[in-house]
């Protein structure tokens, strides 16, 4: 149940720009938002809107050139290289479009890498297995990425992120490379995993149809949020 509002993220006056030759192209301008623990967001926008860069900043990948990402109380672009690899690691669980695991480790071994690299050992080959179990692949545990569907690897991929329990987690086109129908079945898992975990969601995606499963939609356009909209989600059929 949710009761007072908390805020995880806080963007203030973000901008983040590159330079190419004498101009400067702004990948984010002036950016303000407040992500409250437990929301599940999805971010639209075209090519090149800002997206990816976006959630960089969220995710400690990258600084902005003005303003300031506060994540959990803290400014984020003070941490030093050590804080930050730290952050990366216990903060923030990422999902990727092209699931990004390990070709060499098999299902479990992928999970719990993300233990050993937030320096949580305890009991890892169990918690792996049963976090996978979680998410229907208690049969593929033992298998290695190449033996698995796309839909199953980002499955093991989205276990590998909410192991460690972040804070939030991101993923960038998580539904990019897979086909529409187990996009949807990826993007409702994690919808069902953040209503009854509470994990807070970013979600990036080309897909309209997505909208429909998230509390909040950002639009991005040319490096600004021009729409911000709250409402009611429900679970999107997937037949
Ligand atoms: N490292 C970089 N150097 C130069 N320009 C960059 C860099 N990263 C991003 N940009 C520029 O910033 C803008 C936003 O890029 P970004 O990757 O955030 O877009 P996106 O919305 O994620 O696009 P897509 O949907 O294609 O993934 C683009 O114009 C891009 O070319
Ligand atoms: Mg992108």
């Amino acid at each position: 149940m949710k009761t007072e509002k908390e805020v995880l993220v806080k963007l203030e006056n973000v901008t983040r720009y590159f330079r190419m030759g004498d101009q400067k192209i702004h990948a984010l301008n002036r950016v303000n938002l407040e992500i409250e623990r437990g929301e599940f967001i999805l971010v639209l926008g075209p090519s090149g809107s800002g997206k990816t860069t976006l959630l960089n900043q969220i995710g400690g990948i990258d600084k902005p050139n003005e303003g300031k990402v506060i994540v959990g109380g803290k400014d984020i672009s003070r941490l030093s290289d050590n804080e930050l690899t730290k952050y990366r690691a216990k903060t923030i669980g990422w999902v990727f479009q092209f699931f990004n695991l390990v070709p060499s480790l098999n299902a479990w071994e992928n999970v719990a890498l993300s233990l050993e690299l937030s320096g949580d050992t305890k009991d890892m080959e169990k918690r792996s297995k049963e976090i996978l179990a979680r998410v229907g692949l208690k049969e593929k545990v033992d298998l290695f990425p190449p033996q698995m569907s796309g839909g199953e690897q980002q499955r093991v991929a989205l276990c590998r992120a909410l192991i460690k329990s972040p804070l939030l987690i991101i993923a960038d086109e998580p539904t990019g490379n897979l086909d529409h129908k187990t996009g949807l079945e990826i993007v409702n898992l994690m919808k069902e995993l953040n209503r009854e975990e509470g994990t807070t969601f970013v979600v990036v995606s080309h897909d309209e149809s997505l909208k429909a499963v998230a509390d909040r939609v950002l639009h991005l356009v040319d490096g600004q949020i021009v729409d911000d909209h709250k409402h009611s989600p429900k679970a999107v059929g997937v037949s």
